[in-house]
């Protein structure tokens, strides 16, 4: 399934479709979980007949080298019916070598149909175990031998292998990656979230090898011959994607301040000393969540201390997978070492592991129905990858960025006429929408749960996930049951009530749900009276929008009385239009504070104007800047779909000239650039546009400098990337030759390049330079133990223009083995993304090696 991805993301930026922007891609490694396969189609799915409360996992003479493995499965399943003639359930791949089935009642075995006791569907990945006479309502034990192997592509999940040097010898450790549907391919079972049990794992490995790892703790281990068997703790009641597995002789970290709970990152050989940073930050949001949820991580085992482990892989097919008790990583995404691991990613490991812990509550612990309900635990998820992580450490400033990557993000998203709902119910039957079913259930999920917070206020906003967690615990969750938790919490803030006394929680939420796209408000003020008329539609970049009715949370403030503070909606605007009273006289309004709904805001023309000059004037920044990041945003969109007149639109974010904010220039360069993009096949043009972004650009490079300083914020830092990155793609003078300078010091006198200052450095060095530019900085990477200073290497390395050089990086792309199999279709990306002149060889080369790469 993963091998298919590489080809059409490859077509599509042949094509000029996905020209990913050079800020996009900050974000472009997101991508946590892939579901893509037509698994709403009936015949995949396992009838409620029989489930399993109990499951026991014994996996034996595992064999590294040969990728095989034998396996038994002991499940104790409740059958709920009679006349029952068979029992089927997942697997892929697997030899079964025998089926035994003991009726519990009287402790009998219960006879198979002979020939055939069972029989496989392989196109539907089931078993099917046949009775000799049907079978009647009760309890049984199910017991099943079998072989597999263990997958030597990393991509194939499943129980898969990945390898590593360590003292310059090849290692090789396995692990798993069963969501959405691959806990099949290590053992049989009834692979679909609905299905909770019990699990007792048992893994019998060589004693060259480390202790193995599983969900839980190890119970008890016995030595048989050159193999050790290790046995865990009965897990909790989970789902089969959340089971997992590691075995290897990677080492841990166990932090001793948090005993008795535990808490470890683990990793290879040789990266030990980068484990520091995930456990500072790691055991603070588990605090954090634990406080904030009402039920603690460690006291969710049923019976047992859950621990906390979080595993660094070489090779992982997503970005992280929230297993219970073994949460795995790509290892760029858990391991930091400060000398080399920027900002940007320092980042990602705080909130790519809050992403997973908020999984612990929502998605392990309450588990949804089905795929189509994916938002409502992955929004959680997102949610808190930004607000546990900015619990623990509200330095890294995250609530405030979750403005600019996930509301303007799925704003973005929505824009496209062929946005889909959040309730998506013929979930990825259709590979095609996948890209845009994940940015839906992601970003937008948890920009509506900001906008609810923001509606109902955080107090009551926490006590409803707690009723919701409370009531559902080790069970199914689904919407329904979420809005009955915000109404339970409701019911109980009079404060609320007595502002929104008629409100239906659920349909203002399900609103949000169900409706394709995100609405525009549009504003209209009259000086004289002051009345402002209020409209809502679906905002599109293009076509005529469908007539929707969104319940959008209102909040606003007025020129005469500036007030950013207080994001607590005054209305909620439940009609498609409706008038309101401000003060009469020159007086704009803006809507929307913080940014905290998840709506654009489109004014009258005379708003706009005033808008403009403030914005334009000293008074600038007593606007608040997520609400100037706002503006620009929204303007550049206005200007592409054409409500805007473009001179005024121009005119209003001709503020930029003075603007030094990171969240503004965060919210204006992407669409900047896609606006410079189109310009590209008409050359005066485009340097006229490219110049006078430069010109915008002058100000915020003097305010930032080239250089880091001690006590830089990180927006300062954040912005700093992401200015001297962009504006040294478009050639601004004063960036390129202070990166050569810098890169010089680096070729000739071995002087490290900060680390935050790397990416524009070296690509602007590579850029500039000759084939020994390459060379060096591709011995740097060959060396380099930190996977994210890796990527960021992987990536300048694309910016040669030697063609030689260029050609050596495509040929190691697809056979060097220091570049992760994960890594490689990156590089390509990165390689047509390099320079506009590049791209003619490197379509030529992709076209030539299409079939090598399609199943690299
Ligand atoms: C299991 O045992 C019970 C009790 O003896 C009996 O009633 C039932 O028919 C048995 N089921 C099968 C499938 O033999
Ligand atoms: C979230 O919900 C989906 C769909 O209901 C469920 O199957 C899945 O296992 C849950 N967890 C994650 C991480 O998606
Ligand atoms: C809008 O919400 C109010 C309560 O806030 C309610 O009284 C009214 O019926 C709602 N209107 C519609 C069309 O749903
Ligand atoms: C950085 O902060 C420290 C401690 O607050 C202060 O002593 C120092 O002067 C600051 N450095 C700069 C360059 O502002
Ligand atoms: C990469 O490093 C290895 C040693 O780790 C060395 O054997 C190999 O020649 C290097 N490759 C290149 C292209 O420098
Ligand atoms: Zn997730």
């Amino acid at each position: 399934m993963g091998t298919k991805m590489l080809v059409p993301a490859v077509l599509c930026v042949l094509l000029g479709f996905a020209a990913a922007t050079p800020l996009e891609d900050f974000r472009s490694n997101l991508e946590f979980h892939d579901y893509s396969s037509n698994v709403a189609d009936p015949a995949y799915r396992l009838r409620p007949n029989v489930y399993p409360t109990d499951v026991k996992v014994n996996l034996e003479n595992i064999d590294l080298e040969g990728a095989r493995f034998t396996g038994s499965v002991e499940m104790i399943v409740i059958v709920r019916e009679n006349d029952l003639e068979q029992i089927s359930m997942h697997q892929n791949n697997l030899f079964v070598t025998r089926v035994n089935v003991v009726n519990n009642t009287n402790g009998e075995n219960v006879q198979l149909r002979s020939p055939d006791p069972f029989t496989y569907d392989n196109y539907y990945e089931l078993l099917h175990l046949h009775f000799h006479l049907p079978i009647v309502a009760g309890s049984y034990t199910i017991t099943i031998d079998y072989r597999g192997v263990i997958n030597t592509n990393p991509v194939d999940r499943g129980f898969y292998r990945g390898y590593y040097y360590y003292e310059n010898t090849r290692r090789y450790y396995a692990t798993t990656q069963f969501q959405p549907y691959h806990a099949r391919k290590a053992f049989p079972c009834f692979d679909e979230p609905q299905f909770k049990s019990r699990y007792t794992i048992s893994i019998t490995r060589p004693d060259t090898l480390g202790p193995s790892y599983s969900n839980m703790a190890i119970s008890s281990t016995e030595v048989i011959g050159n193999s050790v068997r290790e046995t865990f703790y009965p897990t909790p009641i989970i789902s089969a994607y959340l089971v997992a597995f590691h075995v290897s002789d990677f080492v841990p970290t166990v932090s001793t301040s948090t005993a008795p709970r535990p808490f470890s990152i683990i990793s290879r050989r040789g990266a030990t000393d980068q484990h520091a940073y995930a456990a500072e930050i790691g055991v603070e949001i588990t605090n954090q969540l634990d406080d904030y949820l009402g039920i603690e991580y460690h006291d969710m085992g049923q019976g047992q201390i859950m621990k906390n482990d979080h595993i660094a892989l070489p090779d992982f097919p997503s970005g992280a997978m929230e297993n219970w008790g073994m949460v795995n990583y790509r290892e760029a995404y858990l391991l930091y070492d400060p000398a080399n691991t920027n900002l940007v990613n320092k980042i990602f490991i705080a909130t790519i592991m809050a992403h997973e812990l908020g999984h612990k509550w929502f998605g392990n612990l309450v588990t949804c129905f089905w795929w189509s309900n994916l938002w409502l635990n992955e929004s959680f998820a997102s949610y808190f990858e930004y607000f546990a992580a900015h619990w623990a450490d509200p330095k890294l400033e995250l609530a405030d960025q979750f403005i600019v990557d996930y509301v303007h993000s799925a704003l973005n998203a929505d824009a496209s006429p062929s946005a889909t709902p959040m309730n998506w119910e013929e979930v990825a039957d259709n590979p095609t929408i996948t890209q845009h079913f994940s940015t839906t259930s992601y970003a937008k999920g948890a920009s509506v749960l900001r906008m609810m917070e923001h509606f109902v206020g955080p107090r009551t906003f926490r006590n409803a996930l707690r009723h919701y967690l409370r009531d559902n615990a080790y069970g199914i969750g689904n919407p329904s049951l979420m809005y009955q938790a915000f109404n339970k919490a409701i019911a109980e803030d009079h404060t609320f009530l007595s502002d929104f006394p008629n409100i239906n929680f659920g349909n203002v939420f399900d609103s949000w749900v169900q409706n394709r796209g995100s609405p525009v408000v549009e504003v209209t003020r009259n000086p004289e009276t002051g009345v402002i008329v209020i409209e809502q539609k679906r905002y599109q970049l293009s076509g005529e929008p469908p007539t929707q009715t969104w319940e959008i949370p209102l909040s606003w403030t007025e020129q005469k009385h500036l007030d950013f503070s207080s994001t607590k909606p005054r209305q909620l605007l439940n009609v498609t239009s409706t008038a309101l009273l401000s003060e009469p006289g020159d007086n704009f309004v803006i809507f929307n504070i913080q940014q905290s709904g998840l709506y654009r805001v489109k004014y009258d023309e005379d708003n706009w104007r005033a808008l403009s000059s403030y914005l334009n004037s000293n008074n600038r920044e007593r606007i608040h800047k997520l609400n100037r990041a706002q503006i620009v945003n929204d303007v550049l969109h206005f200007i592409r779909s054409g409500d805007i007149d473009r001179t005024l639109g121009f005119e209003v974010i001709d503020f930029l000239r003075s603007e030094t904010d990171y969240y503004v220039w965060n919210g204006a360069l992407t669409q900047l650039d896609w606006i410079r993009r189109r310009l590209e096949h008409m050359p005066r043009a485009h340097e006229a546009f490219t110049s006078y972004l430069r010109g915008l650009m002058n100000n915020v490079i003097n305010h930032l400098g080239y250089n880091e300083g001690p006590n830089d914020s990180t927006s300062t830092i954040l912005n700093r990337i992401q200015i001297l990155n962009y504006a040294c793609n478009i050639g601004h003078s004063g960036c390129v030759s202070d990166s050569l300078q810098k890169w010089n010091d680096y070729k000739e006198n071995n002087e490290p390049v900060p680390v935050n200052l790397r990416r524009h450095v070296y690509c602007t060095g590579l850029r500039e330079g000759d084939r020994s530019d390459y060379d060096f900085l591709f011995n740097a990477y060959n060396s380099s133990e930190n996977a994210a200073d890796m990527v960021i290497m992987l990536r300048a390395l694309a910016c040669t223009k030697d063609l030689d050089a260029l050609g050596h990086y495509l040929q190691e792309s697809m056979y060097n083995d220091k570049i992760r199999i994960h890594d490689r279709t990156n590089a390509f990306s990165f390689a047509l993304q390099g320079n506009l002149e590049n791209v003619q060889f490197v379509s030529l080369f992709l076209q030539n090696n299409y079939d090598t790469i399609r199943t690299t």
